[in-house]
């Protein structure tokens, strides 16, 4: 048997998979994210570990006895700091923290980021982080011997190693992407060298054991192996078979990613569009990225003071767009703005607009900025002809025929609806533990395949265009 942990922003959730990858058990511990400043979105690495408990608590109800491997996923991008024995220096700043804008337009203006990482240095991303740390806590940057990601912090705990993988190392903008490791110039221009990272594995294999006293806690044998895992995106590919060129998935979660399996390395940071190693030896992925999709609905939900499943579970059959906009950049916005300061707005309010309307619209705003990272995708010559669905909001039957009808491809829905990171995950473990390849990262069976309201479409296009009117009237007002 397979442990998969995905560390997301929201939760860690854990599977307990078999040999055969049946799901046995799954188990899940809320996470919540502090937001002490504007721009700022933290969570306490303490947090990660108690969750990791008690998710293991809950998997060990069904007996751990026969577990060979655990895989690791996690939210990408943030930036755990510890000193050289270990301790923690300060909540992890995470992907959706933009307070370090400043510093990534200062490392982005050197072409060499762009160039040998592939990508656009986002405020977002790791190597701006530790240059604001070390201009506003200067004293805490002294002190600073390591940088981890945050599911390679929970790996320190369970194998007391310092190890990263390519997927998650590709969101730093440390990582030479195209080869795979770190660069030494990239963190020379940072401050930084190998000495304060993790060794890299790839993500199918070995990291490490897991340590004997957690063995001994939860039951499980001795000799289980970490896989080197993935950051979620990649992870989630491999749950859901998204691992050879012409494949692609959708996932609504609290951010939102159109996601593409690559055959090679193939960077276009202009379009900001994100270009990572995938969880597989020799695999790339591109993705676009907004920072609130669920994240979005979600705060319209307390804002009303109703559960986000109820406010979409009223919608009935899809609509043609009203006249109400939404623009979902509540804390900035990755693919295609690039903008830490743009925040979101409801446009073209009106007498009529209840709550079933501004709900949709909140709905089509993610949707129009998915969208526009299919288009971003486009310019760099990946095209996309169908899509799986992942994630919470793909819960939402409403969402899912918005999203097929508003970029006009089919959406289908696996059969065990939230396969999610902690699935591919486990997938990962089983290739670390057995040796096996990609060929076990199959596509899931379906539940349905959800195909684009031809009737809606036209209008549908018109809402988008006046999505993009609002996006250009309002992307100065900050
Ligand atoms: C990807 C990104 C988010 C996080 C969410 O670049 O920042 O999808 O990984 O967990």
């Amino acid at each position: 048997m397979f442990i998969g942990l995905d560390l997301g922003t929201s939760g860690l959730k854990g599977v307990l998979m078999t040999e055969g990858q049946q799901v046995l058990a799954e188990a899940t511990a809320p996470l919540t994210v502090q937001r002490p400043a504007e721009g700022w979105s933290e969570q306490s690495p303490a947090d990660w570990i108690a969750a990791a408990e008690a998710v293991l608590d809950g998997l060990a109800a069904h007996g751990l006895g026969a577990v060979r491997g655990i895989g690791l996923s996690g939210q990408m991008h943030g930036a755990t700091l510890l000193d050289k024995a270990d301790e923690v220096l300060r909540p992890c700043i995470l992907w959706n923290d933009t307070r370090s804008h400043q510093e990534a337009a200062e490392l982005d203006a050197d072409p060499m980021f762009r160039r040998v990482s592939g990508n656009i240095v986002f405020p977002g991303f790791t190597a701006p982080k530790v240059m604001w740390v070390a201009r506003h806590e200067p004293a805490l940057r002294a002190r600073l011997a390591r940088v981890l990601l945050p599911k390679d912090y929970l790996r320190l705990w369970l194998t007391g190693e310092h190890v990263a993988e390519m997927s998650d190392a590709a969101g730093t903008s440390w990582l030479d992407t195209g080869a795979r490791d770190w660069s030494d110039d990239l963190l020379a221009a940072t401050g930084l060298s190998r000495a304060n990272m993790p060794r890299l594995v790839e993500g199918s294999q070995v990291s490490g054991a897991l340590r004997p006293a957690l063995a001994a806690r939860w039951g499980l044998p001795k000799g289980v192996v970490v896989a080197g895992g993935g950051g979620d995106n990649a992870a989630s590919g491999v749950g859901v078979g998204v691992v050879r060129a012409g494949e692609a998935f959708v996932s609504l979660g609290t951010s939102g990613v159109l996601f593409a399996a690559n055959d090679g390395y193939q960077p276009d940071p202009a379009t900001a569009v994100h270009t990572f190693c995938h969880a597989l030896p020799g695999t790339w992925h591109q993705m676009g990225v907004i920072l609130a999709a669920t994240d979005a609905l979600n705060w319209y939900a307390r804002l009303v003071g109703a559960e986000a499943s109820a406010l979409t579970g009223e919608l009935g059959a899809l609509k043609a767009p009203g006249h109400t906009v939404f623009l979902p950049y509540l804390g900035g916005e990755r693919t295609p703005l690039n903008s830490a300061s743009v925040r979101g707005a409801f446009a073209g309010l009106e007498h009529a607009t209840d709550r079933a309307a501004a709900t949709r619209a909140v709905l089509e705003g993610v949707t129009f900025a998915i969208r526009d990272c299919r288009d971003a995708l486009a310019a760099t010559g990946t095209t996309i002809g169908s899509l799986l669905a992942v994630g919470g909001g793909s819960r939402s039957d409403y969402w899912l025929k918005l999203i097929a009808t508003a970029l006009g491809v089919p959406v289908s829905l696996p059969v065990a609806g939230d396969f999610g990171g902690a699935f591919g995950a486990a997938r990962l473990a089983l290739m670390a533990a057995t040796g096996a390849g990609a060929e076990i990262a199959t596509l899931p069976k379906i539940a349905r395949v959800v195909e684009p309201d031809a009737s809606l479409m036209a209008a549908f296009d018109a809402g988008h265009a006046r999505f993009r009117a609002a996006q250009t009237a309002l992307k100065d007002l900050t």
